[in-house]
């Protein structure tokens, strides 16, 4: 009886631990704004991004996930100016629309604003 009532204790203990650790993870702004140079801002929806690609690394294994990270690898030149929008951000929008399933833009005007 004993036993089985510490089992039930660590058990919630796990839940509650992994609970925040997703919450933690979740943090991110709903809608960002990214650096999009002498072509405009580039309004980025995150969340909307979250429930369309369930893996965090089909982007995260590129930048870390923190605010102005892609603008920083790019001044430390860890990054080239248009790497992100070309292999991470048009390569996914092209291969989706191609394979004919729901996806973003591919127009400059659509992602870069002025
Ligand atoms: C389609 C690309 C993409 C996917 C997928 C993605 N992210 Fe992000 N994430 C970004 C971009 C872009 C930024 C902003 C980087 C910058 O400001 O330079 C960012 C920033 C973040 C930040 C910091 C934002 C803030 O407001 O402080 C967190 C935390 C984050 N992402 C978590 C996640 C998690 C967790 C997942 C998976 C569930 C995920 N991201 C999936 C592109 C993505
Ligand atoms: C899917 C959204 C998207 C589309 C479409 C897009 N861009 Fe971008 N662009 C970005 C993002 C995000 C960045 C910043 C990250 C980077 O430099 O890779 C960027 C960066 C740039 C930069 C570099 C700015 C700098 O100072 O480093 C230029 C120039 C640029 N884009 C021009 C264009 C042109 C021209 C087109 C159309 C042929 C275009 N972009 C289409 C998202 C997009
Ligand atoms: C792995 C695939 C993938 C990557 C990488 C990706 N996107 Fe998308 N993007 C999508 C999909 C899928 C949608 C359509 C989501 C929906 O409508 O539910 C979308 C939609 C969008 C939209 C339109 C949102 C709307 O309201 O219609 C914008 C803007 C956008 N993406 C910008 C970006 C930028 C900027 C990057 C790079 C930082 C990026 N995406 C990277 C898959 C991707």
């Amino acid at each position: 009886m004993k036993s089985k009532m510490f089992f039930f204790i660590v058990l919630i203990i796990v839940f509650f631990v992994v609970g925040i650790a997703a919450a933690e993870q979740n943090k991110a702004a709903e809608n960002m704004n990214l650096d999009g140079g002498r072509r405009g801002a580039v309004n980025f929806p995150h969340k909307l991004h979250q429930a369309a690609i369930s893996d965090c690394n089909a982007c995260h294994s590129v930048f870390p996930k923190a605010a102005g990270a892609i603008k920083d690898l790019k001044e430390k030149k860890e990054l080239k100016s248009k790497q992100v929008m070309n292999k991470t951000c048009l390569k996914c929008h092209k291969a989706r629309k191609k394979a004919g399933e729901k996806t973003g833009p591919t127009k400059c005007s659509a992602c870069h604003v002025k």
